[in-house]
């Protein structure tokens, strides 16, 4: 019969050329099993004389740690083999630089309203938010526009509830002026209110449903309407640099007078391009003075105080400055225009 050491030095032989998984297991069924040799080495203890058990029992206790631990060594090495055979086959080259991780940026209409509060907050105007969802009372009838009143076609509107009071959802951040004006009174107020608004409309490169407008307001006790030429003025000198503005009257159920204003433009210079469609002038805003009636629903006496206001479309003027022709790029999420801000 095989001694102990003649099964582990035999075994170890054998181990010793494994180099795949297959074989590794028909090894250890043979030798370590439940029915291979290191076990058969346990039964023959019983059928020795009983003054060599003990001393067969600790060789064969011996013999079974021994090939167990290098049969786990074995299962290791394969597995490193394994994996420097795989790098080889498929060389990695180090050198490679790597992939470079996509930043986040600021949005390019968000951008330009970030000019917007610094030019505006140097000027001493306060940021203030308004709410998205309005009512039908605060987006129309405190400015000034009644129920069918035949403006309300420049402001396709979506009714997001039709109860008593209908909610919409804000076609222009003017109805801002009122929740301003009733939070303020009876403090004077130099405030821009900037945000989202939307529009029920067929979307086009000029039009789009959803954009941001920001809203400008001061009321005092002696504001004029060549404040509102000034300020403007002077903002567009920080916005589109040294050029030309002309305002001419325009119309708003919620000012009067009304005013729009146009800077010369920045393409052309007011030669005429396709950017100002050849008029030369890139409009940029409407305003005017406070109409007493929107005066008195925020809750100033218009014979004691006067304002002016005015708003204009970030996006717009994000497109005037980067002759952008399309506004649906702004919200459509391609990166491939985003990634250029
Ligand atoms: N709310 C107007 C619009 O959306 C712009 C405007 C604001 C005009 C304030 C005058 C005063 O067209």
């Amino acid at each position: 019969m095989e001694s102990a050491h003649e099964l582990q030095s035999r075994a170890l032989a054998q181990l010793d050329s494994i180099w795949d998984n297959a074989k590794l297991e028909e090894w250890r069924v043979e030798f370590v099993g439940r029915k291979g040799a290191v076990n058969a080495l346990f039964e023959q203890i019983g059928a020795l004389p009983k003054q060599e058990r003990g001393a067969f029992g600790k060789a064969a206790n011996a013999v079974k740690n021994a090939l167990e631990n290098a049969f786990n060594a074995k299962v290791g090495a394969i597995k490193q083999r394994e994996l420097s055979e795989a790098l080889e086959a498929e060389p990695l080259d180090v050198t490679l630089p790597g992939r470079r991780p996509q930043r986040g940026r600021i949005h390019p209409a968000i951008q330009t309203l970030r000019e917007m509060y610094k030019i505006f907050g140097e000027m001493g105007f306060q940021v203030y938010r308004t709410r998205q969802v309005e009512t039908d009372i605060m987006n129309f009838q405190l400015l000034n526009i009644p129920p069918y009143h035949p403006a309300r076609d420049n402001w396709s509107t979506f009714y997001v509830a039709d109860t008593d009071e209908r909610v919409v959802l804000r076609t222009h951040t003017s109805p801002g002026q009122i929740r301003v004006m009733r939070a303020m009174y009876p403090n004077p107020i130099r405030a821009i209110l900037p945000g989202m608004c939307y529009r029920y409309e067929q979307t086009s490169a000029r039009y789009e449903i959803q954009f941001n407008q920001v809203e400008g307001l001061a009321v005092g006790h002696n504001i004029t309407f060549s404040d509102l030429k000034g300020t403007l003025t002077e903002f567009a000198r920080r916005m589109f640099g040294e050029r030309p503005v002309r305002f001419f009257a325009d119309h708003f159920p919620f000012t009067e007078p009304s005013a729009q204003m146009d800077v010369k433009c920045i393409i052309c210079e007011g030669a005429g391009c396709p950017l100002c469609k050849y008029t030369g002038w890139l409009e940029i805003l409407g305003g005017g003075m406070v109409h007493p009636i929107v005066l008195r629903n925020g809750g100033y006496d218009p014979d004691e105080w006067s304002g002016f206001a005015f708003g204009m479309g970030p996006e717009r003027i994000t497109m005037l400055k980067h002759g952008i022709t399309d506004v649906r790029l702004f919200w459509g999420n391609d990166l491939r225009f985003l990634e250029q801000f």
